[in-house]
């Protein structure tokens, strides 16, 4: 099982940028609690931050073949890039979109996401742990994804039986 996790623009930022909304971690240590979560789990994590658009869908469109679930952060792409929604819905793989602040709560060009109708859910407004959030909702997805090909196996391998 593989999650890639795809930072936008500015997150690279984390720790300096607007403390009184993103807090004082930085992006390496989120990445490295996910990091732990994902070893005890027994989950292949990667993580990829850009500030260009064209980047980060180059790294969604990555993920086919190579990931089973994308976490992201498209930052401000997430309220005007039609260009990485396309990519998360070309891929068709499950994605959780989070966002440390509350969008909703901010300026009103911030409330639209272009991104959240393509993903699986929305994680806002939890800080750092949105993302150990995400982990978890992204596990569970994983292994109900995994749970359901093998149903679908089995009883693909009964109808062949029922056919000799
Ligand atoms: C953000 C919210 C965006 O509106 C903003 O442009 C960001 C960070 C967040 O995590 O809260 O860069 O995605």
């Amino acid at each position: 099982m593989k999650i890639v996790v795809i930072q936008g623009p500015n997150l690279n930022m984390l720790g300096i940028r607007d403390q009184n909304i993103y807090g004082p971690m930085k992006l390496e240590d989120i990445h490295s609690q996910m990091k732990g979560f994902a070893d005890k789990n027994q989950i292949d994590i990667e993580f990829f931050q850009s500030n260009l658009e064209g980047e980060i869908v180059d790294r969604i469109q990555e993920c086919i073949g190579d990931a089973d679930g994308i976490i992201i952060n498209p930052a401000a792409y997430t309220h005007t890039s039609i260009a990485i929604r396309d990519a998360l819905s070309a891929v068709q793989l499950p994605a959780i979109e989070v966002h440390l602040s509350n969008i909703h709560q901010r300026e009103e060009f911030r409330h639209t996401s272009l991104t959240a109708p393509v993903c699986a859910g929305q994680i806002v407004g939890m800080g750092p742990f949105g993302y150990h959030l995400a982990m978890v909702g992204m596990t569970q997805i994983l292994n109900e994804v995994k749970a359901m090909k093998q149903a679908q196996q089995a009883q693909q391998q009964m109808q062949n039986q029922a056919k000799q």
